[in-house]
C-alpha cells in the first residue's frame, strides 16, 4: 500500500537484549512482508553500558528528539550490574521512557502457551488468557513524603498515594476498552478499599462511574490479597485486570509467573494516545549470567513485537506471529534450554520466522 512505513526506534541495550533483539526484528520483517505492512528500523546503542562507557552518560542529551517521533520503541533490555548500579543504568533510560513519554499504561498478557509447562497443576492452553493492565505513573509509587527527625526516637517516614481524576480514569479507560474489544468483555479491578479507606474507595467509585459507560461490559472487583489467591486457584475467571501501580506491579508478575519462564513474557508501556513513542519489551532483563551463549529463549522479544504492531493497529500481523510462536512452542523441536530444549536463540528466531511465513 501507499502509506508510509511506520517509523520504529530499536534499542538492543545489555546483555541478551543485543542477541534476542536481531531474532525480534527478524520475525517482525516477515510479518511485515506478508502483510503488506511497511516498516523501517533505527538502530540506537544507547540506554547501555557500553554507550556509557564511552560517554560517561545512559543516553545523550537529545535523547527525545532522536527517539521521540518514531511510531513506536522496540527495546530489548538494560542493565549490567557487574558495571554499572541499576538505578542509574534503568532510572537513565528506560524508566525516563516511561515517565517523559507519558507510557500510563503498563501491559502484559497471561496466557498459557501450548508445550509450556504450568506451575499450576491441570492447567492447559485456553485455560489461561487474560492482560493485566497496570498504571504505570502514579498512585502509590509516588514522591510526596519525607522522612523527619532521622536518627531519633522521633524518627518518621511518610510516602503518599497520589490518585488524580485524570490519572484514574485513562487507565481504566484504557482497561475497559480493552475488554470490550474481546469476547468475554469482562473486567475485574484490583482494590483494598476494606484496608486503604481513602483512595481506594475512590478508586472503586472511578471504576462504577466508567462502568456506566461501557454497558456491555461485566466487570467486579477483588481486594489484591484473594485477588493473588484466585490468580493461582482460578486463573480462567480472568479476562481484563486492572490495578493501580503498586497492585497491577505485583499482578504483572505473578500472572505471567503462572504461565511459565520469564523468557517467554512480553510487555508495552503504552501512550494510547500516541502523543510520544510507546515502548515493547520482553518482561525479562539483560540476564548476565546467560549472556553471550546465543542461548536466550527470544520469545519475549518476538512477542513484544506482536504488541506493538497489535499497538500500531496492525492486528493481523500481529496475530500471525502470535500464533506463529504458538506453533513453534507447541512442536516442542525447536525451544531453549529454558523450556528444556536445545535449540538456540537464532534457531529458535527462525523457526518462529518460517512458521510466520
Ligand atoms: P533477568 O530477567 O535478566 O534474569 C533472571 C533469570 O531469568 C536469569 O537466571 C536469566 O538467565 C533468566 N532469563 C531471563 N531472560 C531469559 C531468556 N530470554 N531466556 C532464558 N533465560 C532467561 O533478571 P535479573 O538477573 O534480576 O536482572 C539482570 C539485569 O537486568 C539487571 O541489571 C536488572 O536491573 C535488569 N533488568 C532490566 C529490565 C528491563 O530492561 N526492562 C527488567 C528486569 C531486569
Ligand atoms: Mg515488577
Amino acid at each position: 500500500n501507499g502509506r508510509k512505513p511506520y517509523r520504529i526506534a530499536v534499542i538492543a541495550g545489555d546483555g541478551i537484549g543485543k542477541e534476542v533483539v536481531p531474532e525480534g526484528l527478524r520475525v517482525l520483517e516477515m510479518a511485515a512482508k506478508k502483510h503488506g505492512v511497511a516498516v523501517h528500523f533505527d538502530q540506537f546503542d544507547f540506554a547501555s553500558w557500553d554507550y556509557y562507557e564511552k560517554h560517561g552518560e545512559m543516553m545523550p542529551e537529545d535523547w527525545k528528539e532522536k527517539i521521540g517521533k518514531h511510531d513506536a520503541i522496540y527495546f530489548g533490555a538494560v542493565g549490567w550490574p557487574a558495571k554499572i548500579p541499576d538505578h542509574i543504568s534503568l532510572w537513565g533510560s528506560l524508566i525516563k521512557f516511561r515517565r517523559e513519554f507519558d507510557q500510563y499504561v503498563n501491559l502484559r498478557p497471561v496466557r498459557l502457551m501450548p508445550g509450556v509447562p504450568s506451575p499450576l497443576a491441570n492447567r492447559k492452553p485456553g485455560d489461561i488468557d487474560f492482560w493485566v493492565v497496570r498504571e504505570n505513573t502514579e498512585g502509590e509509587y509516588s514522591s510526596v513524603g519525607g522522612r523527619m527527625f532521622p536518627g531519633t526516637e522521633r524518627e518518621f517516614v511518610i510516602q503518599e498515594t497520589i490518585m488524580t481524576r485524570t490519572g484514574v480514569d485513562r487507565i481504566l479507560k484504557f482497561a475497559f476498552d480493552l475488554a470490550q474489544s474481546r469476547p468475554k468483555k469482562h473486567l475485574t479491578s484490583a482494590t483494598k478499599s476494606n484496608g486503604i479507606s481513602i483512595t481506594m474507595p475512590y478508586w472503586d467509585e472511578r471504576v462504577e462511574a466508567m462502568a456506566k459507560a461501557y454497558p456491555k461490559v461485566k466487570w467486579d472487583k477483588y481486594h489484591i490479597d484473594i485477588l493473588t489467591a484466585n490468580f493461582v486457584l482460578h486463573p480462567d475467571w480472568f479476562d481484563v485486570v486492572v490495578g493501580s501501580n503498586l497492585f497491577g506491579d505485583i499482578l504483572s508478575d505473578l500472572g505471567p509467573a503462572c504461565t511459565g519462564t520469564i523468557g517467554i513474557a512480553p510487555s508495552g508501556n503504552i501512550n494510547p494516545e500516541g502523543n510520544f513513542p510507546s515502548v515493547f519489551e520482553p518482561v525479562h532483563g539483560s540476564a548476565p549470567d546467560i549472556a553471550g551463549q546465543g542461548i536466550a529463549n527470544p520469545i519475549g522479544m518476538i512477542w513484544s513485537g506482536a504488541m506493538m504492531l497489535e499497538h500500531l493497529g496492525e492486528k493481523p500481523a500481529a496475530a500471525a506471529i502470535v500464533t506463529a510462536i504458538e506453533r513453534t512452542l507447541g512442536e516442542r523441536t525447536l525451544r531453549t534450554r529454558d523450556l528444556g530444549g536445545n535449540a538456540d536463540t537464532t534457531a529458535c528466531g527462525k523457526a518462529v520466522a518460517e512458521m510466520v511465513e
